[in-house]
């Protein structure tokens, strides 16, 4: 798929911070250190990703606003326009040596996320859309969402709380109504990806409470151009809005939405 000039830098970037991940991720799986010593080596590598990502980002387009898991936000000349980076999406995956994370970009212009980019270098599985472009993974492979329209066979993705437990007993209820009426649910630690697997049809649906916006602003449009449904848990709340976000294929928006909503699906 022949991309834009935005998405075009967005790759590039996408994939230059990727190889520098990949060189520090086998040095992980070398490292002999303590859990502190290898968490401020991946909090390093996870830093100098971001840093190459501003630097290509902004080095490209200068007067777009920012707002990066690692730097936080910071306007540009031009408020309309912004990158949403997810310099590691699965930091905990990468610390641990398991290889399933990767780096999320998406641009916004006025509140509408209009690209997205989701890399995972360590599969070397670039997945990307542009609005009313349709969602693609590697140039030529075009991504449709699941069809499966039965809940029981419906494989779904979520995350669940770590560090602060604020979500712990909402997302506790969420599984024992979700559970018994689907095929499985998987936590693999790597929002972004999730959402790249609802657009690929490899996941079926993923819901999420308390996600931060550069976990997820990518996956949205991805799932979008994929013909899938991307809306908050709680109606009215902006989807970016950190609170929480629910994604499936078309057949299962409701039954799905209504389990996670509590609504007697
Ligand atoms: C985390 C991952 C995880 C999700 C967490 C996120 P990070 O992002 O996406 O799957 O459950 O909510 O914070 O911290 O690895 O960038």
């Amino acid at each position: 798929m022949q991309g834009s000039a935005n998405l075009n830098i967005m790759m590039k970037a996408a994939r230059k911070a990727g190889r520098s991940l990949v060189k520090d991720f086998r040095e992980v799986e070398n490292l002999q250190v303590t859990m502190k010593g290898a968490g401020d080596f991946v909090s390093k590598a996870d830093i100098a990703s971001e840093a190459i990502l501003r630097e290509e980002l902004t080095g490209a387009r200068p007067t777009y606003g920012w707002l990066g898991e690692e730097s936080g936000a910071a306007p540009g000349e031009d408020p309309t326009r912004r990158w949403i980076v997810d310099p590691l999406d699965g930091t905990t995956n990468f610390l641990h040596g398991l290889p399933h994370w990767a780096v999320s970009i998406a641009l916004e212009h006025k509140g509408e996320i209009v690209a997205g980019v989701i890399f995972d270098a360590a599969k070397d599985e670039m997945f990307f859309a542009e609005k009313g472009q349709g969602a693609w993974m590697n140039q030529s492979q075009r991504l449709r969402v699941s069809g499966r329209s039965r809940m029981i066979e419906g494989l779904f993705a979520t995350g669940v709380p770590f560090g602060t437990m604020q979500d712990l007993p909402e997302s506790l209820k969420d599984l024992a109504r979700l559970m018994p009426q689907c095929a499985g649910v998987r936590r693999w630690g790597a929002a972004a990806l999730d959402l790249a697997y609802v657009a690929a049809g490899r996941f079926d649906g993923y819901w999420e409470r308390g996600i931060k916006p550069w976990d997820v602003a990518a996956g949205i449009i991805i799932v979008r151009e994929a013909g899938g449904f991307v809306k908050p848990i709680a109606d009215g709340d902006p989807l970016l809005s950190g609170a929480g976000l629910i994604a499936s294929n078309s057949h299962l928006a409701e039954p799905f939405g209504k389990t996670i909503r509590d609504l007697q699906a």
